[in-house]
């Protein structure tokens, strides 16, 4: 038993995957918050509530639930209200607006209280912007993942062409740069490497050497 993983990054830094793959490794519970904020911005989105309007966002926030769930060829399924929102939650204007929804202090209090609670019944690999710094602060093992824009920017559209969800290259690569400007300069809990996280800069490595690295780490060989 190797306790709580908490990995944080940017956007597009390989986060999931590198999770997934852990969480997999270890028989523990990946739980993609990011997938949790998508869902909600979806449901605003569907709702037509204005991105704007935080109070209707707030409300909106309090009475969503939400699921992760695995299916059985253990593939993360996200569940909004009963429906399910898997592949919903990827699309580019979900991706343009999540941050938004994500920084209205609401929010994230009913998002976090959610994360605890499940970091709190099972051991996870939770991935997101403010895992180490504020969820789950005691964790035993935190990471900072992180690569270039340019890398970044390439897998984000290798991932959206594998979704076959349409997308323009340049497009993809504003609106990580955007995106993660505004979660690093929000209020609250933002994208920050928690001072005893370990960064990885993942440019120049492949999944598999992220995760033997991570997992190296994790067992102190
Ligand atoms: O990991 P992702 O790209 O699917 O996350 C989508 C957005 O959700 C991200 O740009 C900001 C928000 N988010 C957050 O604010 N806090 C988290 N712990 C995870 C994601």
């Amino acid at each position: 038993m190797v306790g709580n993983v908490a990995i944080d990054g940017p956007a597009g830094a390989g986060k999931s995957t590198v999770s997934k793959l852990l969480a997999d490794e270890l028989g523990y519970l990946y739980v993609d918050t990011g997938a949790m904020y998508r869902a909600l911005t979806w449901k605003v989105m569907n709702q037509n509530i204005a991105m704007d309007d935080e109070v209707e966002i707030a409300r909106a926030a309090e009475f969503t639930d939400i699921e992760l769930k695995y299916d059985a060829q253990r593939v993360l399924r996200v569940f909004c209200d009963g429906q399910e929102v898997t592949s919903e939650i990827r699309q580019q204007v979900v991706s343009k607006n999540v941050s938004k929804v994500a920084r209205i202090a609401a929010v994230r209090h009913h998002m976090v209280r959610l994360q605890r609670r499940m970091a709190d019944k099972q051991p996870v690999v939770m991935d997101g912007r403010d895992i180490g710094s504020y969820v789950i602060p005691h964790a035993q093992h935190k990471f900072f993942l992180t690569a270039s824009i340019e890398e970044r920017a390439r897998r984000r559209c290798q991932q959206l062409d594998e979704q076959n969800i349409p997308f323009i290259g340049e497009e993809v690569k504003k609106e990580i740069e955007v995106r993660d400007e505004m979660d690093r300069s929000r209020e609250i809990a933002p994208l920050i490497k928690a001072p005893d996280a370990i960064l990885l800069d993942t440019s120049c490595q492949t999944v598999e050497e992220v995760v033997d690295e991570v997992l190296k780490v994790i067992r102190g060989e």
